[in-house]
C-alpha cells in the first residue's frame, strides 16, 4: 500500500499465530487502534483490535478453533464484531467498514470497505495506524501521519473534524481524554471544532460520557482535562455545577479565589496519593456548594458558610443525573464532602481529645481518606503556610492514632441501644429514647464517661430520672448480665 511505513518488531505470540492462520485462510488482516498506538509509545496493552477484509464474525469463528488457548468467543451481530480471549489478552475482530466505527450504536453496521476506508472513519490519527498481519507481517501503515502526531504529541482527526465529530460526538470527549492521559495538545482545528460542535454531546448517552469523565479523573494530572472541558464549553453542558465555580468576584476591592481552579488543583494533589476513583470524585466536588452559599459580609469579606453541608446535599441529585452509582460509593463521597473542613478546623483550634474523638466517630474507617482530602485541599501559593499546615496535620494524625488506640472510636457503636432503653423503662419508641441514646454517645465522645457498658448503663439511669422514668426490669443491669454470661 502507498502509505507503508517502517516495520515494527512484533513478538506477541498470539499475533504471530493469528497472522499465520490468516495467511493460511488467505484473509487480509491488520491490528489497529489503541494497541498500535500504545506499542509505539512503549506501553503494554492487553486489548487487541483486529480489522479483517471480510466479515469479522465469520473470520473469528474460523480463527478460534485453529488457535490453541483461545476461548470464550462472543459475537455481537449488530456491530459485526466478535470477541475472544487468548490467555489474559482480549482480542476483538471486526470487518473493515466504510461507516464510522461506533460502539454502542443502535444502527447495525453493514457496509464493508477497504482498510483505508476503515482507518479514515476512526477518531484520531494516532488511533488510525495499522500493523499488517499479512505476508509483510509487522509492517506499519500510517495513512494520516499518526506517527508524526504521536511524536509531536498531537491529537488530530483524520478527516475534517466536523465530520469526525458528527459521526460520533463522544469523540469530542475522547479527544480531551487522550490529551489528558497522554499529555498531548489538541490541534487547533480539532479544538475549534469541539467548541463549535459541543452541543451535540447532548445526543450521547450519559453512560458513555461518564466513562470518559472517569478516565480523565483517573489520569495522572486530571486538571488538564477539566481545563479543556471548561474552555471548550463542554463542562457547562455535562457538569454545570463545576463550571459555575469558574469565576472570581470582587467587592470593595476584595476578591475570593477561583473555586474551579482550586477544585481541579485539589484533584491533581489527591491524584498523586490515591487511585481511588471515589476519593478523586470527592476532591473534585468538595466545594461544589460554594456558589450557592457565597455572601459578601461587610468587615468580613467573602464567606461560604455551610457550603460543605449544601455540597453534600447536592451529591445525590448530581450522581443521579450523571448516572453514577447511588450506593455506598455515593454515600462515601457525600460523607467526605460533608466532613472535608473538619481536620483543618482541628488544626486551627487546640486539638482536644473530644474533638478528635468526634471526628473519628463521624468519619469511621474513612478517616485516612478524609485526612488525604484535607491535605490535598491546601493549595495556598504561600509555601510557608503550606508547610505549617502540613506540619500541623502531622500532629492531628498522631493525635488520631493515640485517641483511637485508647478509646477505639473508629467503629464505635454506643453500648446502650434503643431496645435496651425501651425495655428497661417499659416505654415505646419515642423521642426520649433517642435523646437518652444521644446523650450517652455524647458523654463518651466528650470523655465524660469511658467507652464501656457499665458506665453507659449508669448514665442511662441518671438521665432517665430527669424524665421521671424508673426501671421496670433488671434484665440489662451490668451485674445481672455478668451472672447470665457465667
Ligand atoms: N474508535 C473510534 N471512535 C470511537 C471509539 C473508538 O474511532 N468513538 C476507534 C479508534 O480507532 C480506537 C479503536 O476504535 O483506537 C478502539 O477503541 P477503544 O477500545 O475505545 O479505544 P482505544 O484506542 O483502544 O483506547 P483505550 O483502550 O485507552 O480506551
Amino acid at each position: 500500500m502507498k502509505f507503508a511505513m517502517d516495520n515494527l518488531e512484533i513478538k506477541e505470540e498470539v499475533l504471530i499465530k493469528i497472522s499465520s492462520i490468516l495467511q493460511e485462510l488467505e484473509i487480509e488482516g491488520y491490528v489497529i487502534g489503541g494497541y498500535v498506538r500504545d506499542k509505539i509509545l512503549g506501553k503494554e496493552s492487553k486489548d487487541i483490535d483486529i480489522v479483517v477484509l471480510g466479515k469479522g464474525i465469520d473470520v473469528a469463528k474460523k480463527i478460534v478453533p485453529r488457535l490453541p488457548s483461545a476461548h470464550s468467543l462472543v459475537v455481537y451481530k449488530n456491530f459485526g464484531t466478535a470477541m475472544f480471549l487468548y490467555k489474559d489478552i482480549q482480542i476483538e475482530l471486526v470487518g473493515a467498514r466504510k461507516e464510522s466505527y461506533k460502539r454502542n450504536s443502535r444502527k447495525p453496521i453493514v457496509e464493508e470497505g477497504s482498510l483505508e476506508d476503515d482507518l479514515m472513519r476512526r477518531d484520531f490519527t494516532i488511533n488510525a495506524l495499522a500493523i499488517s498481519l499479512n505476508k509483510d507481517f509487522g509492517r506499519l501503515l500510517d495513512p494520516f501521519n499518526g506517527i508524526k502526531d504521536l511524536k509531536d504529541k498531537i491529537i488530530r482527526t483524520p478527516l475534517e473534524p466536523d465530520k469526525t465529530f458528527d459521526d460520533d460526538p463522544l469523540r469530542m470527549m475522547r479527544a480531551i481524554r487522550f490529551a489528558t492521559q497522554l499529555n498531548f495538545e489538541i490541534e487547533k482545528n480539532t479544538y475549534e471544532a469541539i467548541n463549535k460542535n459541543k452541543d451535540r454531546i447532548k445526543i450521547v448517552s450519559q453512560e458513555r460520557i461518564i466513562d470518559e469523565l472517569n478516565k480523565i479523573i483517573m489520569a495522572q494530572k486530571p486538571s488538564i482535562g477539566f481545563l479543556l472541558l471548561e474552555n471548550t464549553g463542554l463542562l457547562k453542558l455535562i457538569l454545570p455545577e463545576l463550571s459555575a465555580m469558574n469565576s472570581v468576584e470582587v467587592k470593595n476591592g476584595i476578591s475570593h479565589k477561583n473555586n474551579f481552579l482550586h477544585s481541579i488543583q485539589v484533584l491533581d494533589n489527591i491524584a498523586s496519593n490515591t487511585n481511588n476513583l471515589w476519593l478523586r470524585w470527592a476532591a473534585l466536588l468538595h466545594d461544589i456548594g460554594k456558589p450557592k452559599t457565597k455572601r459578601f459580609e461587610e468587615g468580613v469579606g467573602w464567606t461560604f458558610y455551610g457550603h460543605e453541608i449544601l455540597g453534600a446535599k447536592m451529591i445525590p441529585t448530581l450522581f443521579k443525573r450523571l448516572r453514577l452509582p447511588l450506593n455506598d460509593k455515593m454515600k462515601y463521597v457525600q460523607k467526605l464532602v460533608r466532613l472535608h473542613l473538619r481536620p483543618i478546623a482541628l488544626v486551627e483550634e487546640e486539638v482536644s481529645d473530644s474533638a478528635v474523638r468526634r471526628l473519628l466517630f463521624e468519619a469511621g474507617d474513612d478517616i485516612d481518606d478524609l485526612m488525604l482530602l484535607a491535605e490535598a485541599d491546601i493549595t495556598s501559593k504561600n509555601q510557608q503556610k503550606v508547610k505549617k499546615y502540613l506540619e500541623n496535620f502531622k500532629k492531628v494524625r498522631q493525635k488520631l492514632l493515640e485517641v483511637e488506640q485508647k478509646d477505639r472510636i473508629r467503629n464505635f457503636q454506643p453500648p446502650i441501644s434503643g431496645e435496651i432503653i425501651m425495655e428497661t423503662f417499659g416505654i415505646p419508641p419515642s423521642k426520649i429514647v433517642g435523646d437518652i441514646k444521644d446523650a450517652i454517645k455524647d458523654a463518651i465522645l466528650d470523655g465524660e464517661i469511658h467507652n464501656n457498658y457499665e458506665e453507659s448503663y449508669n448514665l442511662m439511669l441518671k438521665l432517665a430520672k430527669r424524665y421521671k422514668l424508673s426501671p421496670v426490669t433488671n434484665k440489662y443491669k451490668p451485674e445481672q448480665n455478668e451472672k447470665q454470661n457465667t
